[in-house]
């Protein structure tokens, strides 16, 4: 069986962080999150993955050439131009049709749940596509249109948000087709979410199915950190060994911390933290619902909560982040600084507060 992974899109919303990687390659939970996806497909059975790329080719290569011994063959199928959500599939029609069903997936989501599941129940009706959907409580901040499906699964509509409540089930971004939907498709730039689902819906080829593990989209920092969370409770029910057991009594939650970072005396971390490869933690520090992506120093007694500090970054001593300020890559905080809500734009050393929201350049 295949799958169809989407990385091709620019990331704009998780800069600054997408200045230095493509959103795929980004360390959710420290690992990149395409790896997560991956991983998934290969679980539910998938032997070969095409990914869709469009920018920065050569970095998605080098990836490749990384994980060659994943165990399921890898191919890239790169765009001239953004083809956006559903003209990469056109694109990669003869690489997918094998004549048997495949799985298509947005990698900015996070999410677990089995995919076996969907691959039965698209068998069992045997219409065009299946998505899966998921229950949000704001539906409209995912900025997605409402699926309104028939008791069976079938997708009667998709509605945009306005002042008629029409349910709260939102397109998860994870799909399976049969290989009849290549004549639905053309090779330009086409949107899945706004041009083909409900064209399929229309012709009432569509049906959806209720996601039943935990799911986020993780295009934001807020979103991002939430996903976070939620997948760190996933992993305390299902794999705790994943989670960092060496803390002793500086623990305060669920922590996932790489081998290779080291953390002083008289620190408390927690809850949903995770800390990348070769970071540094010295004495005294409180890290709470952030993520430390690979090498930063977090300096004595300093403070970051609710946000993400990018690779090699330090923090210096006595200096509070919060407010989901976001560093980008190598930014250094002097001591005794306030950060709130900042982005600050990667290779930048402040030595001056940021006490409201602000892209710092
Ligand atoms: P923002 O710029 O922050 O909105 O991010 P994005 O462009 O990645 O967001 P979008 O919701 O458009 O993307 C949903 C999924 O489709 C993600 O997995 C993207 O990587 C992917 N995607 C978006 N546009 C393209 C495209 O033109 N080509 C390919 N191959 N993938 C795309």
């Amino acid at each position: 069986m295949k799958g169809l992974i989407l990385v091709g899109g620019l990331g704009t919303q998780l800069r600054p962080l997408t200045l230095s990687k493509p959103k795929p390659l980004i360390e959710f939970g420290n690992q990149p999150q395409l790896l997560h996806h991956m991983k998934m497909l290969k679980h539910a059975g998938v032997t070969e993955v095409v990914l869709a790329i469009n920018y920065r080719a050569e970095i998605m290569a080098d990836f490749l050439e990384k994980h060659q011994d994943f165990g399921v063959k890898i191919t890239l199928s790169q765009e001239t131009e953004p083809l956006g959500t559903a003209g990469p599939l056109a694109l990669a029609q003869d690489l997918l049709d094998d004549g048997e069903p495949f799985f298509v997936l947005n990698c900015d989501i996070a999410c677990e749940f089995n995919m076996r599941s969907l691959l039965d129940f698209h068998n069992a009706h045997g219409k065009v596509g299946t998505i899966m959907v998921t229950r949000m409580d704001e539906p409209a901040k995912y900025g997605k249109s409402v699926v309104v499906p028939h008791e069976t699964g079938l997708v009667d509509r998709f509605v945009e948000h306005g002042r008629t409540f029409a349910g709260n089930l939102i397109n998860a971004g994870v799909y399976i087709f049969s290989p009849t939907i290549f004549q639905s498709l053309s090779m330009r730039s086409m949107s899945m979410e706004k041009e083909v689902l409900p064209r399929l819906a229309e012709e009432e080829q569509l049906y959806s199915l209720r996601l039943d593990g935990y799911w986020m989209n993780i295009k934001k920092p807020p979103d991002f950190l939430m996903g976070t969370s939620l997948y760190l409770a996933y992993l305390q029910h299902h794999r705790p060994e994943e989670l960092a057991t060496a803390l002793g009594e500086a623990a305060d939650g669920n922590v996932v911390m790489a081998e290779s970072a080291t953390i002083g005396k008289g620190c408390r971390i927690g809850p949903d933290v995770v800390i990348g490869p070769g970071c540094v933690i010295e004495d005294g520090v409180r890290l709470a619902r952030c993520t430390l992506l690979e090498g930063c120093r977090v300096c004595a007694h300093a403070v970051v909560i609710d946000s993400i500090l990018g690779w090699r970054s330090t923090v210096g001593c006595w200096t509070r982040v919060e407010g989901v300020s976001v560093l980008g890559e190598d930014v250094h905080l002097n001591d005794e600084l306030c950060i709130n809500g900042a982005l600050i734009l990667p290779h930048k050393s402040m030595d001056a507060s940021v006490f409201e929201p602000q892209i710092i350049m």
